[in-house]
């Protein structure tokens, strides 16, 4: 995971826009997420994280403040409705609502459908499908309420394609829901001649802490990422500022993006 590395929004111009506009971005506590808040901060947002592990929400917090941007780590589980609510309430009261939301947060456990738990199972809806959505909903209410947004899922190549004999059956169908979701979504606000834009960055293989916690085996990821080499968190940071530098006109729905030797 690249924690902390240095970053320059120059590249995207564009994103100047955004400046001091609150952004919330959900799953911040490792991973995609992490960068995404930083990349965000570097540029001049305001960054809510969230996640369930505080101590990690406080270290970047802190990292986010060394390079002057304003941050809110707001610790909340998202299989808890009330949590969701909680982090939109706190934001509204400390900066009066979400202009970008980055909705990361995500898991997946590795198993076959015939012998996979439905704890699993509700844990991966609860929060890949049902928090999600939750999150778009509360964020499009400050959206509308400024005539401004932009919503940004993320969700996975597994989204569009099930990965066969991998054991990601429902990992795969929960990220296939974030597609039918952003879509869905894409059409209620395009109908409304809403100027909030909306689409998801689907990646392939990204080495951070997910595949250790998918296999429950840290040494197995480890041997995965030595396989190929795989994309890094601050690659997804990079499109999360080039779809938020696009002109007002411009939305782009779907991003695929794969490491060069991923084969799926
Ligand atoms: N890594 C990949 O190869 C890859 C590829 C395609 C798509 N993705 C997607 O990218 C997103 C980010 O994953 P990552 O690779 O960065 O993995 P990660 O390092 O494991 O990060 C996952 C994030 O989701 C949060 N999260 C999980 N369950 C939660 C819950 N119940 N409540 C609140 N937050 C929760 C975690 O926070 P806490 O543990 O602190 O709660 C963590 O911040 C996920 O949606 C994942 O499916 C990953």
């Amino acid at each position: 995971m690249a924690k902390g590395n240095p970053y320059s929004a120059d590249p995207f111009p564009g994103i100047s826009k955004w400046k001091n506009e609150a952004v919330l971005v959900t799953g911040a506590s490792s991973g995609i997420g992490w960068d995404i808040a930083l990349a965000l901060g570097r540029a001049g947002m305001r960054v809510a994280v969230t996640g369930r592990r505080k101590e990690q929400l406080e270290e970047l917090l802190a990292l986010l403040n060394d390079c002057g941007a304003k941050g809110l780590a707001i610790p909340a589980d998202f299989s808890r409705e009330e949590d969701i609510a909680n982090v939109f309430e706190r934001i509204r009261s400390e900066w009066g609502g979400v202009r970008v939301l980055i909705n990361n947060a995500g898991l997946g456990y590795q198993e076959d459908l015939a012998r996979g738990s439905t704890e699993s199972w509700r844990e991966m809806l609860d929060v890949n499908v049902l928090a999600l959505t939750l999150c778009m909903q509360e964020a499009i209410k400050d959206m509308e309420s400024a005539g401004l947004g932009q919503i940004i899922n993320i969700s996975s190549v597994a989204g569009h394609r099930v990965p066969l004999g991998k054991q990601f059956g429902m990992y795969s169908a929960t990220k296939h829901a974030v597609k039918a979701l952003t879509e869905a979504m894409w059409g209620e606000l395009a109908a409304k001649g809403s100027p909030i834009k909306i689409g998801t960055i689907s990646p392939g293989m990204v080495e951070t802490e997910w595949h250790a916690k998918a296999f429950d085996d840290v040494a197995k990821a480890q041997q995965r990422y030595a396989e190929t080499k795989s994309l890094q968190p601050d690659d997804i940071a990079d499109v999360v500022c080039f779809l938020l530098s696009t002109p007002a006109h411009v939305q782009i729905n779907e991003i695929t993006l794969r490491p060069i030797g991923q084969k799926v």
